[in-house]
């Protein structure tokens, strides 16, 4: 195999060396060509390029293939723990017993929010969105944990992740409590992650929410499913804030903003409201898979396509079963999801998805799972956030300790006015 590739540029060869990981495709690196032709890249959404070197999530997409630290992520299904999840992402292995319980215990410690804090939620609107408010409330944290805005060291990195990773739950549960305009419910120290969210989620003063095993493993695993994705656009987001050195808090904050996005984290919403419009009778899973292949029209199947996968989503597939799984524990039933079996069945069998290679993404089965613990849909993108934090801590660690790298700073494509001359006011038209 060829260790360089020869690009040709009129009567000018030059060598551009090729760089190969572990697995994964082969890259031609670029870092000289300015400098070696005068030319930049042009790669509007960076569809084929490679932004850094990383050694924590590999995806086949042609395969369906999805592993964190080299483990396939059908491996966290039978015992699933977020926690020990978040610790692999972030320090690179499988934590020891008591590297676990240390880090619960971090987690334990920090679970409440400054008072502070806690009194900001009064200064928002009732019905602000609740990923607004995340995203407000975790660049916040940097005002409270000042200590932390510099992590140099494994141990004050630990001290960050752990705030970050435990605060994110009660700013959620706070979150929607206010929008429900019901009393704020402390962390309890005696429960586990997701049995703490719930509880914070749901309890009442007079009484404690009582968290089922099946509900708690499903979130579990809902958030194990959600941990890291490599260079999606939120952990991209998080890298470039990070490469001006920004802090952790602020970097993470501006993850939450990206994924807010529909075609990102967002689109478990639009999934929802697409299954609610349907089970209510504005529309019909035919007219729906129609819509989506109009060009004239902006609508989308969501919770389908992907960048990178073009076969199954193995996150999919898994939500998919798990949700058939707690629908039968439960003994409960939701039409939804007999509506999204056909949708999904519909389009696997029509030529305009199975020749763009379309398949079901993490958002399409991820709503009815959440709905079926009984998570409201304004929290569907929270959830997601909740789940994708570590991975995101993953990444700016990575980079942050990566001696080569640098602030992200693309070229670009000039295409406005060579050179036009400043006109005064008294001069101007509409057409100047
Ligand atoms: N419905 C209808 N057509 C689609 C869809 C869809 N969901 N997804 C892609 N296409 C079409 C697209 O219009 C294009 O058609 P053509 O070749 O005729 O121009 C073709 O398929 C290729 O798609 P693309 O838009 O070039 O793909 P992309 O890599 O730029 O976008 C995507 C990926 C996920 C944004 C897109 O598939 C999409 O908008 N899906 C719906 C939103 C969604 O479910 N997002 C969640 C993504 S997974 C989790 C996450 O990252 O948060």
């Amino acid at each position: 195999m060829s260790d360089k590739a020869i690009l040709k540029i009129g009567d000018k060869e030059v060598e551009l060396p090729i760089i190969r990981g572990t697995l994964g495709d082969p890259a031609i690196d670029i870092t000289r060509l300015r400098d070696l032709t005068g030319h930049v890249a042009y790669d509007p959404s960076l569809a084929n390029t490679a932004i850094c070197k990383s050694a924590i999530t590999f995806v086949d997409g042609e395969r369906g293939i999805l592993r964190y630290r080299g483990i396939p992520i059908d491996q966290f299904i039978e015992k699933p723990n977020f926690v020990e999840v978040a610790w692999l992402l972030i320090f690179g292995r499988l934590p020891t017993k008591e590297e676990l319980s240390r880090f619960s215990a971090k987690l334990t410690e920090n679970e409440l929010l400054h008072e502070g804090l806690r009194l900001q939620y009064q200064h928002m609107p009732v019905d602000a969105p609740p990923m607004a408010i995340l995203s407000a409330m975790l660049n916040n944290l940097a005002c409270f944990h000042q200590q932390l805005l510099w992590v140099g060291d494994e141990e004050s990195l630990e001290a960050a992740a752990a705030r970050l990773i435990s605060k994110v739950r009660t700013i959620a549960a706070f979150a929607y409590r206010r929008s429900q305009g019901l009393p704020f419910i402390y962390p309890d120290p005696h429960l586990r992650y997701c049995a703490n969210f719930l509880h914070m989620m749901f309890s009442l003063p007079y009484k404690q929410y009582i968290v089922s095993p099946e509900v708690e493993d499903a979130l579990n695993l809902l958030f194990i499913l959600h941990a890291d994705h490599e260079q999606n656009c939120s952990t991209m987001t998080v890298r470039t804030v990070g490469s001006a050195r920004a802090n952790l808090f602020a970097s993470c904050a501006a993850g939450v903003c990206a994924l807010w996005g529909p075609l990102h984290g967002g689109a478990n919403v639009e999934v929802m409201d697409m299954l609610e419009r349907i089970h209510a009778g504005g529309l019909t899973p035919e007219e729906c898979i129609r819509m989506a292949k109009d060009k004239t029209n902006p609508f989308r199947l969501y919770g389908f396509g992907h960048r990178i996968y073009k076969n199954y989503d193995p996150r999919a597939r898994i939500l998919k079963d798990t949700c058939e799984k707690v629908f039968a524990q439960l003994k409960v039933q939701d039409p939804l999801l007999d509506i999204a079996r056909k949708l999904e069945e519909l389009a696997l069998s029509d030529p305009y998805f199975i020749e763009r290679r379309l398949y079901p993404n993490v958002d399409f089965y991820s709503g009815i799972l959440l709905r079926a613990i009984g998570i409201p849909k304004n929290m569907f993108t929270v959830c997601f956030a909740i789940g994708r934090l570590p991975g995101w801590i993953a990444q700016w660690r990575e980079q942050h300790e990566d001696p080569t790298s640098r602030i992200v700073r693309p070229r670009q494509v000039y295409i406005g006015p060579v050179e036009a001359k400043y006109v005064p006011m008294s001069e101007r038209t509409a057409a100047t």
